[in-house]
């Protein structure tokens, strides 16, 4: 890692690639091997191709998660800090204090809002918008156009750390256009049907069917929503 005089405090590392009218803020870090395209945006602070410092019970993988990839016109903002291995799509933004793990895919156009924070080998389809504070596990999928309020927690590990080496961790998906407000909690391996809605503050503990309102805790069915109540973007 050597300073360089391309941005004020800016610590680059070997094999970095970096595209045309990229704009640097202060003090930034970008390790070995991060490829940048043309016009990306890196706010103050931020930290790019991070290796992760695993600890000594964590069972995530411990090989090389590869280069990450900043797609032409994405923006990274002040304090986040982008793992190698991930790609940020074109045009998509993570926001201030966020955290994008290894493999993790953030797709075209999308946001996260401030601290939130994305977990390995998260895939995020286009236009996804997620706010702030949202915790998603590793490996849940989000399609396009969903969208997430605050202070959302999507779980992954039905046992919360105490499952044997074979255990294998159920998959979450939520599908097109689904909207889920705020501070809801969904457990793992739910599927959350093309646009439906789940009620602010519901704990989701079953597949919730596509066009539906789900909410409370336990979330239950409410009604299906009406073609005015769709998202239609
Ligand atoms: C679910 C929601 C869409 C309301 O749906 P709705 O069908 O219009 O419901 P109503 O407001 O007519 O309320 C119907 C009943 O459900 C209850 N209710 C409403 N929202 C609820 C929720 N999130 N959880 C539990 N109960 C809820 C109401 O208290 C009411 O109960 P009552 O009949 O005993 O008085 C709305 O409450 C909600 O959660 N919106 C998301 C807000 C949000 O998180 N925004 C994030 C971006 S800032």
């Amino acid at each position: 890692m050597n300073t360089s005089d391309l941005a004020p405090g800016l610590v680059l590392g070997e094999g970095v690639e970096i595209g045309e009218d990229v704009h640097i803020g202060a003090n930034v870090v970008i390790h070995d091997g991060v490829v940048m395209g043309d016009g990306c945006e890196i706010h103050d602070q931020a930290v790019l191709g991070k290796r992760p410092r695993l600890g000594a019970r964590s069972t995530a993988p411990r090989d090389d998660p590869g280069a990450l990839v900043l797609e032409p016109g994405s923006a990274v903002c002040t304090g986040a800090i982008v793992f190698a291995g991930a790609r940020i799509c074109r045009g998509a933004v993570v926001g201030d204090y966020g955290a994008v793990r290894e493999g993790a895919v953030v797709g075209r156009d999308s946001s996260l809002g401030r601290f939130t924070a994305v977990g390995r080998h998260v895939t995020l389809g286009a236009r996804v918008r997620i706010q702030n504070s949202c915790l998603i596990a590793p490996h849940v999928v989000l399609e396009d156009e969903v969208t997430l309020a605050g202070n959302i927690v999507i779980t992954e590990d039905e046992t919360v750390g105490r499952h044997g080496p074979g255990y294998v961790k159920p998959t979450t998906v939520l599908r097109r256009r689904c909207r889920i407000g705020a501070s809801v909690t969904l457990l793992p391996g739910i599927e959350i049907g093309e646009e439906a809605f789940v009620g602010a503050g519901s704990l989701v503990t079953r597949d919730v069917p596509a066009r539906t309102l789900v909410m409370g805790s336990p979330a239950r069915v409410v009604r299906e929503l009406s073609d005015e109540e769709l998202t239609g973007r």
